[in-house]
């Protein structure tokens, strides 16, 4: 079974993805992970972040695997091509390069057949922009969490204040979430945008508990249903 979690940057996804997972039994896969791993590659060999070709390349041709703790579906660490970059892509550098590497066609490409085979394998809840439209648009649940832009900035504030990693400063973090919002929603290739089946969910004024329990509701119902 899939349960595709969608929905804008600091919606709470990562947290609420990896609770249900946990809840579930289920293995959780971050699709934002695959396309920032993929970032820092393209940084570390200087690719053009606007050369398509060049970026499928790279994507096509890379191995990108997560590290498991011993019985945890829940991974803790991401590599690519050997090297672990589990802090290295969620400094301030890949948060901007991510976007245009994950608006290129051919990255999409490579990315959505690795992301099917990946959950494919087993039963998964898959968090990403594309996961509910694109990547497994028949997933059993499709859920996109939302959160005003304004609570979304002061989440990820205490977020990097909490990792030491990132910009603490809510204006400039405030100003990258528009800014990626806009160009997530906008890019031709999978803009960012609820399936029409999908469960809207805005965790704006509620506790993150609350939501993981819905959606872990809505995916025994579905389960239900398939029985
Ligand atoms: O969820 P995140 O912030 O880690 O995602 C990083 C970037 O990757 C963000 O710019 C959106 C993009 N992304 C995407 O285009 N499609 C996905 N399925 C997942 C992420």
């Amino acid at each position: 079974m899939i349960v595709a979690i969608d929905g804008p940057s600091g919606a709470g996804k990562s947290s609420v993805a990896k609770a249900c997972a946990k809840q579930l039994g289920f293995s959780c896969l971050d699709t934002g992970a695959m396309y920032r791993s993929i970032a820092w590659l393209a940084l570390e060999h200087d690719v053009a972040l606007d050369d398509d070709e060049a970026l499928g390349q790279l994507a096509r041709a890379c191995t990108i695997a997560f590290g498991h703790a011993p019985g945890d579906p829940v991974p803790r660490s991401v590599s690519i091509d050997g090297h672990d970059v589990t802090d290295a892509i969620r400094t301030a550098r890949i948060d901007r390069a991510v976007s245009p590497v994950s608006a290129a066609p051919s990255v999409r490409a490579a990315m959505l057949d690795q992301q099917r085979r990946i959950g494919l394998s087993g039963d998964y809840v898959v968090e990403g922009r594309d996961i509910g439209t694109t990547v497994f648009p028949d997933a059993e649940l499709k859920v996109f969490l939302t959160a005003s832009a304004e609570e979304r900035a002061h989440r990820r504030v205490r977020q990097n204040a909490d990792r030491g990693v990132g910009s603490i400063d809510y204006p400039e973090v405030l100003a990258d979430i528009e800014r990626r919002d806009e160009y997530d929603s906008t890019r031709a290739a999978s803009p960012l945008c609820p399936a029409k089946d999908a469960k809207l969910i805005d965790s704006t004024d509620r506790y993150i508990e609350d939501i993981i329990a819905e959606i872990c509701t809505l995916a025994h119902d579905a389960q239900e249903g398939e029985r």
